[in-house]
């Protein structure tokens, strides 16, 4: 892709967690102008990004599933960035269906976009593709691990990634696709699981660990992901897929101990509650290719420092997360296992 000043990304999803992050980095490492197509579902907020839109950012509300909606505007961009999607693995196991809407009919609708227009395209996946690994086991994920995954947001995901290649071999679109290991950060939805405890610690509620909290994610800065993605759309081979983590692997009870900590609890104060069914048990990444074919390294060596940052975010900026929280809460409490 190229640097030039006149270069127009139309960013999916780009009010949520990761695609916001992903907006504010290339304000500041590029001058590409972007357009955010955003539904603005419960995981999407407008005040999310709304002190970026100006000459560079413009918002325009709408369904990737919208043929007529997406068809111009990837006709007016040069590369579209794939962000939007039904991302929580809780949701999903009430109500799988708009998981398949948006991740996999969404998906395809915006490659048929892409067929048509030309438009460089770069899909952003999960780990969560690959299902799981044993807890003694050494091996991560890499670009040859098969999909194999155990829930229906890793079903939904694993089917758009399908999409991509099929779309790459079968037509000749201009994609990379980047599976992503678990990000931290701000502006991340407190339904999911560090923002929901450090937001339970701030309320004088105790953390929630699913099952006997064992369960290991590799956790990632979500500025590293925005890097990642960056360097890949600029300088990925087409067709290819990219692993991306930083070598993060860290328990959930380690991680809840870590918050209390931080916060100036003691680290027992927790709660073990209810599993969650079919619960992933390792995720792990090798992305030794992303290192040594476009030299990308992670700038957030040190998870504890990062956590502390985004602890004093969700601290300082209450005021995006209060309302959301007293919702998040009672939909849990209504569909507590
Ligand atoms: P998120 O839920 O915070 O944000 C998703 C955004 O997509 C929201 O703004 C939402 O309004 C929007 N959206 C949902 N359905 C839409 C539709 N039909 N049309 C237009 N917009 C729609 O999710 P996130 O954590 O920022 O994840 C972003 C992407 O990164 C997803 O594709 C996810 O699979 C992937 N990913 C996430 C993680 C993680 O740790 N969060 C890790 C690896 C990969
Ligand atoms: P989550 O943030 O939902 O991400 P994912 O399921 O995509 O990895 O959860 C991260 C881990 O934390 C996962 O192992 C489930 C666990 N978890 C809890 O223990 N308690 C919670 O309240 C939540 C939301 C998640």
């Amino acid at each position: 892709m190229s640097e030039e000043a006149d270069t127009r990304l139309l960013v999916t999803g780009g009010a949520g967690f990761i695609g916001s992050n992903f907006v504010r980095h290339v304000m500041g490492a590029t001058s590409h102008d972007v357009t955010i197509l955003d539904k603005l579902t419960y995981a999407g907020r407008i005040d999310t990004v709304s002190d970026l839109l100006g000459p560079r950012v413009r918002f325009v509300l709408g369904d990737i599933g919208d043929a007529a909606l997406v068809s111009p505007l990837v006709a007016e961009s040069d590369a579209v960035v794939h962000f939007a999607a039904e991302s929580h693995n809780d949701r999903a196991l009430h109500d799988p269906r708009p998981f398949v809407e948006t991740n996999v009919v969404g998906t395809f609708t915006l490659l048929e976009a892409v067929r048509a227009h030309g438009a460089r395209l770069h899909h952003v996946s999960t780990d969560e593709v690959f299902g799981d690994l044993a807890y003694d086991d050494t091996a991560r994920f890499d670009e040859r691990t098969a999909p194999d995954p155990s829930s229906p947001y890793a079903a939904s995901k694993a089917a758009s990634d399908l999409l991509v290649k099929a779309w790459v071999r079968s037509f000749d679109i201009r994609a990379t696709i980047s599976n992503c290991s678990n990000n931290y950060g701000p502006y991340q939805s407190v339904e999911k699981f560090i923002p929901r405890q450090i937001t339970n610690v701030l309320r004088g509620r105790r953390p929630q660990l699913y099952g006997s909290g064992r369960n290991v994610r590799d956790w990632m800065h979500v500025d590293d992901h925005s890097s990642a993605v960056l360097a890949i759309l600029e300088n990925g081979t087409i067709g290819e897929t990219y692993l991306v983590g930083a070598d993060g692997e860290r328990s959930n009870r380690r991680v809840v101990e870590l918050i209390l900590e931080l916060t100036g609890q003691p680290s027992d104060a927790y709660d073990l509650v209810a599993d969650r069914p079919g619960h992933d048990r390792r995720y792990a990444i090798d992305a030794t290719k992303l290192r040594d074919e476009l030299g990308w390294r992670p700038r957030h060596r040190d998870f504890a420092t990062g956590l502390g940052q985004v602890i004093d975010w969700y601290r300082a900026n209450e005021a995006w997360w209060a309302a959301d929280k007293d919702r998040v809460e009672r939909y849990y409490a209504a569909t507590e296992r």
